[in-house]
């Protein structure tokens, strides 16, 4: 007890000290980050775990080795970190994973960060599987969440099954409709896999239309060992889904842009928004806003390219202020773009970590 109220007083202690340090930067303005190419990065992304309850066989190998606890950012380095940030200008803030809503109190931290929205903050956002919304939706909807992104492959629960692995297409079901009931937006991402949900996307851009949910399709990205399978073989270049989606559909592209890898159509039979992510047949590092924090601490200033920083290991040897210097030096190193493959000849594996470490 005695040791939690010490804990307590000399984080708040730091806080104080740090706020004094960064105060002139904020009242001149230039405390903003903006990376070497001039583009201002005012969007983290940070994944709270690497743990899932989920194994879907593009993500993760069925005997996935999770990390130590030890190697985990605790949940008040993690809403330091956050903090630091969102003095830097960070605008918004989207918690992924592996499933973020498996990580034992981090309502707390939603609840916390979600407080800031509408002055720190102008977005806090979540990517799940959706397994835990029916109880967590009402929640995050409390705490100031607006819109979440839910993953989905597939409509037929036993397609479901298999390429989760471990899912219940019925509970993600529940929970989508919890978390419409109770207001927040949903969009469906959807990862097309070659002769395994290739002839299904139509369906499930239309089963999006019904339920009023926006739909992004993703590119398989080459990252982190998956056990037996080649990406080689379930890569679909969305190119070719587009082409099939517009024998049945009327796709109309929209200018609207996120500064992420997202291009966006409108859908006329459906009336919502369809986007593509194609970080393999499209360049989209141009616009790019973001950085990655991972479940261990480490920023990843480019989702494809493996130079980090340790954010972690300065946070809890050097505290804040050190911190924050980290951070402004992590964004000069920025690197303009990424060069992701996946052909025959090369290996399956580009980037050699997984999504659910550095989060999507
Ligand atoms: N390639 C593409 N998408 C992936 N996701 C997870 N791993 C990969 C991968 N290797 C997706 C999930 C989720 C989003 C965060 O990233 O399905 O929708
Ligand atoms: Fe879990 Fe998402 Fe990876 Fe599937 S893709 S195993 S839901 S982290």
């Amino acid at each position: 007890m005695l040791l939690k109220f010490l804990k307590l007083e000399y984080n708040i202690f730091s806080w104080e000290i740090y706020k004094i340090h960064s105060m002139n930067e904020i009242i001149n303005n230039t405390n903003k980050l903006i990376d070497p190419f001039g583009r201002t990065v005012d969007y983290l992304r940070v994944s709270v775990t690497d743990r899932c309850d989920f194994r879907c066989t593009y993500c993760m190998a069925e005997d996935m080795q999770f990390l130590p606890k030890k190697d985990i950012l605790s949940l008040e380095e993690l809403e330091d970190i956050c903090r630091v940030f969102m003095r830097l200008g960070t605008r918004k803030i989207r918690l992924t994973g592996g499933e973020p809503l498996v990580r034992k109190g981090i309502m707390q931290v939603i609840n916390n960060l979600g407080k800031e929205v509408g002055n720190s903050l102008d977005e806090l956002t979540i990517t799940t599987n959706g397994s835990q919304l029916e109880t967590k939706a009402e929640e995050l909807f409390n705490a100031g969440v607006r819109r979440i992104n839910v993953s989905l492959d597939h409509l037929d629960p036993d397609k479901f099954r298999e390429i989760t692995r471990w899912g219940d297409l019925e509970k993600v079901k529940r929970g989508l409709k919890k978390a419409q009931e109770v207001g927040l937006k949903i969009k469906i991402n959807t990862v097309a896999i070659s002769n395994f949900n290739q002839y299904h996307l139509p369906e499930i851009l239309a089963w999006c239309g019904e339920e009023n949910f926006d739909m992004t399709i993703i590119e398989i990205m080459p990252m982190g060992d998956i056990g037996g399978d080649t990406r080689y073989g379930q890569y679909l270049p969305l190119s070719e889904v587009r082409k099939d989606l517009q024998k049945k559909f009327t796709l109309t592209d929209l200018p609207e842009r996120t500064s992420g890898p997202a291009r966006y159509v409108s859908v006329k039979e459906t009336k919502n928004k369809l986007g593509f992510i194609t970080p393999l047949t499209h360049n989209f590092c141009e616009s790019c806003n973001r950085v990655r924090l991972t479940c261990t601490g480490v920023l990843y200033m480019c989702l494809g390219q493996d130079d980090n920083a340790d954010l972690k290991t300065v946070l809890r040897n050097n505290g804040l202020n050190a911190l924050e210097d980290a951070i402004k030096k992590a964004i000069e190193r920025k690197p303009k773009g990424h060069d992701f493959e996946i052909s025959r000849q090369s290996p399956n594996i580009s980037v050699n970590r997984h999504m659910s470490l550095t989060g999507g």
